[in-house]
């Protein structure tokens, strides 16, 4: 039976409590104990080889088909955001503090689902599943880990997704959307140190005041966006941290500024990275102070070849119907995803799994407090990896 996939459809009940299990013990970066112990139990229940990684928690595996053939990497990350739970759930996190926001109970779900069927049909599969469950996504360095552990050698094929309310509330839940291109910006962080000279706050003109300074940084950055990137082309700088001060009187020695940038395009992401510095030195000179930038780059721009959407596109509308998927977004979304990583060295696909259901409250924004995910799409987005996989290996 090739439609393998529908053997995703009965384990439903099974992945709800694997992901509820999952929400319980969410862990930050690298360091997933936890996660890794119940990800590895899962496995070994369902007689699934596979190890843990060295350099992290990560849980890496591979089996064969019945006959010779490709290799596909399946990825999942696993990691959980440091931020408090308010979603009165009866499965919400016991971990103070942090908490899955981001939906990667669910992609740890679905890939353990879609390995399940793929394992227990691999006698059908013509070449090698190698899967990864991927720590640090958020904080950036879980794909390079992998990446440094081999985790694309051999690798004719990458593919991976994200659940929930990501592409915004209005695509309906269990939509699947494969695009080909950019459908995430890269993203970089930024750090600018602005040294003035601390003084008393009622006698400026004895120090430089580096908070004034800072201020106009912030604003001459928005300058960059408007003035110096087209208007057709996506970019985005944003300071999210001013740190600097400690008195309401006292003018400190320095400012600190850290934010993040966004574009789509290549060119555009180093034309403002280089930007940046230029522009905090600028500003800072013609007031007498000092500024330092350090950029600490997080990921390219995620492209999916063309011949991977379709293959992906072609498997959910197997799933979920044509009318469910979607091959175009209106714009790339801005959030960055270090699966572009994987993407740099390899053909694949990114795609997007929609659980935002208004009438369950799942189209809160991802990285907030009251996130939750629709989990009727955990069976599908197991099922797209599983056919995705069978076509990939056939051809
Ligand atoms: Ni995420």
């Amino acid at each position: 039976m090739a439609e393998f996939w529908k053997d995703c459809a009965p384990l439903q009940e099974e992945l709800i409590a694997i992901r509820r299990a999952l929400h319980r013990i969410p862990e930050l970066g690298e360091h997933l104990p936890e996660t890794q112990a119940y990800i590895m139990e899962t496995l070994a229940r369902w007689g699934i080889p596979h190890h843990p990684a060295k350099r992290d928690s990560a849980v890496v595996g591979e089996f064969s088909g019945g006959k010779p053939g490709k290799t596909i990497l399946l990825r999942a990350d696993v990691d959980a955001l440091p931020i408090t739970e308010e979603t009165g759930l009866p499965f919400a996190s016991r971990h103070k503090g942090i908490m899955h926001a981001c939906g990667h109970d669910g992609h740890g779900t679905m890939l353990l689902g879609a390995l399940k069927v793929l394992f227990d049909h691999r006698a059908e599969l013509c070449g090698n599943v190698r899967f990864l469950f991927q720590t640090s996504e958020e904080s950036g360095n879980g794909a390079q880990n992998a990446i440094a552990e081999g985790i694309l050698d051999r690798v004719d094929g990458v593919f991976g997704c994200h659940i929930g309310s990501i592409l915004g509330p209005t695509i309906p839940s269990g939509t699947i959307v494969a695009t080909e291109g950019c459908c995430m910006a890269a993203a970089d962080r930024f750090v600018i140190t602005v040294r003035g000279k601390g003084c008393h706050g009622s006698t400026p003109e004895k120090g430089i005041d580096p908070v004034s300074v800072a201020a106009h940084i912030v604003i001459a950055l928005q300058e960059l966006i408007s003035r110096e990137v087209a208007a057709p082309q996506a970019a985005v700088v944003t300071v999210g941290r001013i740190t600097g001060g400690n008195a309401y009187n006292v003018i400190p020695d320095t400012v600190e500024l850290e934010g993040t940038v966004r574009a789509i395009d290549k060119g555009v992401r180093d034309y403002v990275v280089e930007r940046i510095p230029q522009i905090a030195a600028g500003e800072a000179a013609l007031f007498r102070a000092q500024a330092e930038t350090q950029i600490f780059p997080f990921a390219a721009p995620v492209i999916s070849d063309a011949p991977s959407a379709e293959l992906v596109a072609r498997a959910a509308e197997r799933v979920v119907g044509k009318e469910h998927v979607m091959t175009r977004l209106p714009a790339p979304n801005m959030g960055a995803e270090d699966f572009a990583y994987y993407l740099e060295q390899r053909p694949g696909c990114y795609f997007f799994v929609s659980a935002a259901n208004p009438e369950k409250g799942t189209c809160v924004p991802h990285h907030n407090a009251r996130f939750d995910i629709d989990e009727d799409v955990l069976w599908k987005g197991s099922a797209v990896f599983v056919e995705l996989t069978r076509e990939f290996l056939l051809s």
